[in-house]
């Protein structure tokens, strides 16, 4: 059987968690396969694309900061990629690329192995980035009924709001803490709470204590918001999950196994 190759384009690219999980599916699932991590920057993201195409790769995920540049590169780009505006997962099939968006799949995945409801829902997502259009759209695709967003700089949160606006409520940045009442599903998806960030700084009072709390921050995984979300008594859902999830798709399109997230396999990631 000759070797799938794959990989996750970026730049950097050198911190990149991808190559230990699905190098961890291509060994369990007895698969004759690689995936590496190949730094392209963004003058050579066309080239360095070609190359990929050449050296006969199945396709590859795409990371900072080719996840919009590589729209126009594909030759087709499915539903949910279109709407998120991003694309993290290229499959090479005829030469052709063909572009996915699996963070909104990974983020209901990981929401929903720790079985909180989504249904009818209200969500508040912190944050108008990249990661919070995927969190925006897959709350909404898993049937939420409402999505309140804010962010420090508010005219972000309007084109994220042309994903639904009748279901989308956009709340001022200032007013984040007493928005919180009656809020099922907390998300964070600010780069606040990061390692070498400022913690992001929130005021749970108003929170009920039936909520869910997700932070999609993973470094450190206990961020000060899951921290206060558990001594309030919130069910939390770590940022780890998201990335394991959305990487099972990813791994499908190019071997041909939907591989299943482990206990291992998160011990092994955040090793
Ligand atoms: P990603 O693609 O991972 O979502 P991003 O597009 O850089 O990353 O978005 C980072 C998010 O963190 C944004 O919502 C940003 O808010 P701004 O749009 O106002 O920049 C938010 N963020 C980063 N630093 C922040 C800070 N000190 N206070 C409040 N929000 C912050």
């Amino acid at each position: 059987m000759s070797i799938v190759k794959a990989g996750v384009i970026g730049h950097p690219v050198s911190h990149s968690k991808s190559p230990v999980v699905h190098e961890y599916w291509i060994d369990k699932y007895n698969l004759s396969g690689t995936y590496e991590k190949i730094d392209i920057t963004e003058e050579e993201l066309s080239v360095g694309i070609q190359k990929l195409i050449d050296d006969g790769y199945a396709g590859f995920n795409v990371t900072v900061p080719h996840k919009q540049n590589i729209i126009p590169l594909c030759d087709e780009i499915d539903e949910t990629a279109k709407l998120i505006g991003a694309v993290n997962t290229v499959k090479i099939s005829d030469g052709k690329l063909y572009g996915f968006n699996t963070d909104a799949y990974g983020f209901i995945e990981n929401l929903k192995s720790h079985d909180a409801d989504i249904e009818g829902k209200t969500a508040f997502v912190l944050g108008a980035g990249g990661a919070s259009r995927a969190v925006v759209y897959g709350l909404l695709d898993a049937g939420a009924g409402k999505v309140l967003i804010s962010n420090r700089t508010k005219e972000k949160c309007n084109e994220i709001s042309m994903i639904n606006p009748d279901k989308i409520q956009i709340i001022d940045w200032t007013d984040r803490n007493e928005a919180l009442d009656g809020v099922d599903i907390l998300v964070n998806t600010t780069s606040l709470g990061m390692a070498g960030q400022p913690s992001l700084g929130i005021d749970l009072s108003a929170l009920p204590a039936a909520a869910t709390v997700s932070d999609i921050v993973y470094a450190p995984l206990m961020t000060e918001l899951l921290k206060s979300a558990q001594g309030n008594g919130n069910k939390i859902v770590t940022g780890i999950g998201m990335l394991l999830h959305q990487a099972r798709p990813a791994f499908e399109k190019w071997f041909g196994v939907l591989p299943e997230v482990t206990e291992d396999l998160e011990a092994l990631v955040l090793k």
